[in-house]
């Protein structure tokens, strides 16, 4: 039997089976069985009034979970799926409260991964599929990191290799007259800007967890410095006796002290969002009491690393 027919049949049996996307592995559940998404945030952890992402295997299937779909949102979903964008729209009868938390909306996305497609298309309905990780921490972007996140909580994990992108879809409210950013992600808000030929807000809900101020959160400290920085306080937490590594562009932490741990030398702030997530694993698996953070310039893809980074800080 192959992988897909397998997980197939997982799915079509209320189990839980993650697979990689573009963005970051999720964690996959028939979006449309209440007692496969019960599992779900049950292995996650998450407060069951936070709504997951339902994920589908082509853009025409967007009717059947949407009532409506304004302009806005067709104009993205158009332009951008399969990608790394999810729009948030009024529900449709098909998509469980369990699935949403009891909102009146749902968050849909056609991720742009060919074994996410694979299996949404055999699958034929939605999958329900937050970020693989419990619940606060750092999300997976390999099938290794999922394993070790969940174990045997998971039936099976779809190994697609690294995530090419790094941070999570970019989520699109399209319920209101004006669309908003819900938070940033693969799809820059200048992007979205040009598709819309308008400004768009960012922030604004209080029941995305992926926008609570303290999230994606390694054990060890995270620090954010500015370049010129950086050196002076890793020698005073290593003074200090701490274990300490430093994340930035190869550029801002080229002269940070020798007896540092450097999770990532990214020469781009593509390549800093790729590897984002799995520096902050490794901060924890090398046991790292502190991290020094440089952000990267806040512009494109930077937004949303810059903003996984406040929340990695926050949450100490
Ligand atoms: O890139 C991604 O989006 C990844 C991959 C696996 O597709 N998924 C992901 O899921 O990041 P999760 O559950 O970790 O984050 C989903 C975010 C949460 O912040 C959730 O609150 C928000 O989407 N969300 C989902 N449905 C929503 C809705 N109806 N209204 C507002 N926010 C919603
Ligand atoms: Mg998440």
């Amino acid at each position: 039997m192959s992988d897909i027919t397998r997980a197939v049949a997982t799915l079509r049996a209320g189990g839980l089976v993650a697979f990689p996307t573009e963005t970051v592995y999720g964690l996959g559940a028939d979006a449309a069985n209440p007692e496969a998404l019960a599992r779900l945030y049950a292995v996650k952890r998450r407060p069951v009034d936070h709504p997951v992402i339902v994920h589908l295997g082509r853009a025409a299937d967007l009717d059947a979970w949407a009532e409506t779909v304004p302009t806005a949102a067709r104009v993205l979903a158009d332009a951008c799926w399969p990608g790394a964008l999810t729009l948030v729209l009024e529900r449709t009868e098909r998509v469980p409260d369990a699935a949403t938390g009891g909102l009146d909306t749902v968050g849909l996305r056609v991720p742009d991964h060919p074994l996410a497609l694979d299996l949404l298309r055999a699958f034929g309905g939605g999958l329900a599929a937050p970020s693989a990780n419990r619940f606060g921490r750092v999300s997976p972007t390999t099938a290794a990191a999922v394993r070790n996140e969940l174990g045997t909580d998971v039936e099976q994990v779809l190994d697609g290799g690294p995530c090419a992108i790094g941070v999570e879809s970019t989520i699109v409210d399209c319920t209101q007259e004006e669309p908003r950013i819900l938070r940033e992600g693969g799809i820059p808000r200048e992007q979205v800007e040009a598709l819309l030929g308008r400004e768009v807000g960012v922030g604004g809900t209080t029941r995305a967890p992926g926008t609570l101020a303290a999230h994606y959160s390694p054990r060890a400290r995270v620090v954010l410095v500015a370049r010129e920085d950086v050196r002076v306080s890793a020698e005073q937490a290593l003074g200090a006796g701490q274990d300490v590594g430093v994340l930035g562009l190869r550029s801002d932490t080229a002269d940070s002290p020798d007896s540092c741990v450097t999770l990532a030398t990214p020469a781009t702030t593509a390549d800093y969002a790729r590897a984002l997530y799995a520096a902050l694993r490794r901060a924890d698996e090398v046991g790292l009491d502190v991290v020094f953070a440089v952000p990267p310039p806040v512009s494109g893809l930077g937004a949303a690393v810059v903003d996984r980074l406040k929340r990695a800080a926050a949450s100490h």
